[in-house]
């Protein structure tokens, strides 16, 4: 292709973000080109039902159903897949790689799934992947850790990683909001997958972890491999709690060396107030990396919406127009089977402070019990509440809620199992680990 033919693109989906992509492309079109150095041109928009209503007016002859449309067209250079879920659109970025399109997506179940097979697909063709909206949204922490730290070795990431979670969080913790309707908001404001339970439930943020960890560390870590626990059971009880006790509740994806070992986890953590990840607030996530030769950098931004996440994509298109990402994309050689030399620590040997809530007969001889069992299991208790029941509460159960000092994962969830097997305690017992 001359450099100064226009860049041809084909939108594959067309919701929340593919609209805001068409709106960029469309309405700032002479800005893109004077950045690409040549004209972005939209030339197909594939949707599922043609005649659904679009976030931007889009010329009829533009919209189809029909993907070979997009892949017979030797106008067309870029498919960029807005669909979500994984087979169809895996189906759809194979296709367009073999039919000699480079390809932009922001789909992270994908990439976290299937990453090996799209980046070899591309490869054998030779064609490039550009993917910084599947992370985080409008912050650059793509091009952050591929390129802006590549001297460094990190050792650490921690990331409030999906804007849902972190927008229902907020909601419970500054307004009191229920879950169901905080949920029920951020799906309103496109901030949600097609189906929530991803984000939730912490698949959604296992997924960017996987990814964010394949480039830092070049470790292909299967997602069914990450500890994970979303918010979807958190209690409004434990936020409460957390706050008494000078701490936020974030669900964070976090990723950390110990030696030649790599230890990471999504969970619901208590970060201390005053934490700069405990302030980001709303869909807005963040990315604290530590590297061995920048120390701490922090990012911040918007991680999930339209406009936001539409930026980053069509940051991927400009880097396509220009040549860089086929350059990075085929220095990188991510997914690939190069080796490397970290292996996953399993996540019973992971050492953390936890906060643990029990519901417990209000009698003689409990805590007694409980702290015996944390004692055999090595585990250290470090503050206990126990409010004073209403003064008409009889023989029901009341909350305690015990800090530990650092202990084993595994020797804490041993422990755990064995209390909820106590008469005196009134299971699930809920704990979370602490981030400080
Ligand atoms: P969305 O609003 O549900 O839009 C999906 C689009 O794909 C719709 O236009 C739909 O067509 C089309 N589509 C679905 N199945 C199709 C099929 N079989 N054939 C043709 N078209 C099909 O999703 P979204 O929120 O924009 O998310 C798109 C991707 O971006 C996902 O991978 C998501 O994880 C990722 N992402 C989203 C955000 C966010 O904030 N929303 C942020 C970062 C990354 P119809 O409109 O005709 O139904
Ligand atoms: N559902 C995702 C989130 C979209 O809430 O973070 C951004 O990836």
């Amino acid at each position: 292709m001359p450099v100064s033919e226009p860049l041809g693109i084909a939108l594959i989906g067309c919701g929340t973000v593919g609209g805001g992509v068409a709106r960029l492309l469309r309405e700032q079109s002479e800005r893109l080109a004077v950045r690409a150095g040549r004209s972005l041109v939209l030339r197909r928009v594939v949707v599922r039902d043609p005649a659904k209503p679009r976030p931007i007016e889009l010329p009829r002859e533009l919209v189809t159903t029909d993907l070979q449309s997009v892949l017979r067209d030797p106008h067309i250079h870029v498919g960029v897949e807005l669909v979500g879920g994984v087979d169809w659109a895996k189906q759809a970025v194979l296709s367009l790689l073999a039919a000699g399109k480079d390809v932009v997506t922001a789909n992270k179940a994908l990439l976290a799934q299937y990453g090996a097979l799209v980046f070899d697909t591309a490869r054998k063709h030779g064609r490039a992947v550009a993917f910084e909206a599947s992370v985080a949204g409008g912050v650059p922490i793509i091009a952050a850790l591929a390129q802006c730290l590549a001297a460094n070795q990190i050792q650490s990431l921690q990331g409030i990683l999906n804007g849902t979670c972190n927008f229902i969080l907020t909601r419970m913790t500054e307004s009191g909001q229920s879950y169901a309707d905080a949920l029920a908001e951020a799906q309103r404001l496109g901030y949600a997958e097609a189906d929530p339970t991803l984000d939730v439930d912490g698949t959604d943020a296992a997924h960017k972890l996987a990814i964010l960890v394949q480039i830092a560390f070049g470790l292909s870590v299967p997602v069914e491999s990450i500890d994970r626990r979303g918010i979807a059971n958190l209690d409004a009880l434990d936020i409460r709690f957390a706050r008494e006790l000078g701490y936020t509740i974030k669900l964070l994806a976090e990723t950390w060396l110990s030696g030649d070992k790599l230890a990471l986890h999504v969970s619901p953590v208590l970060l201390r107030q005053l934490a700069p990840l405990a302030m980001i607030r709303g869909a807005y996530n963040a990315i604290h990396i530590v590297g061995d030769a920048v120390g701490d950098v922090l990012f911040a931004g918007q991680g999930a919406g339209q406009m936001p996440t539409a930026s980053a994509v069509v940051a991927d298109i400009i880097d396509l127009a220009v040549g860089r990402a086929q350059r990075t994309f085929a220095t990188l050689k991510l997914w690939s089977s190069r080796r490397n030399c970290f292996q996953l620590q399993p996540a019973s040997m992971v050492r953390s402070r936890f906060y643990l809530r029990l519901f417990v007969e209000d009698r003689p001889g409990v805590l007694a019990e409980v702290s015996r069992v944390l004692a055999n299991h090595a585990i250290s208790i470090a503050s206990v509440i126990q409010h004073e029941a209403p003064e008409n509460h009889e023989g029901g159960r009341v909350p305690l809620v015990i800090m530990t000092h650092t202990a084993l994962t595994g020797d804490f969830r041993m422990a755990v199992a064995e209390l909820d097997r106590l008469g005196c305690v009134a299971p699930p017992s809920v704990y979370y680990p602490v981030g400080d």
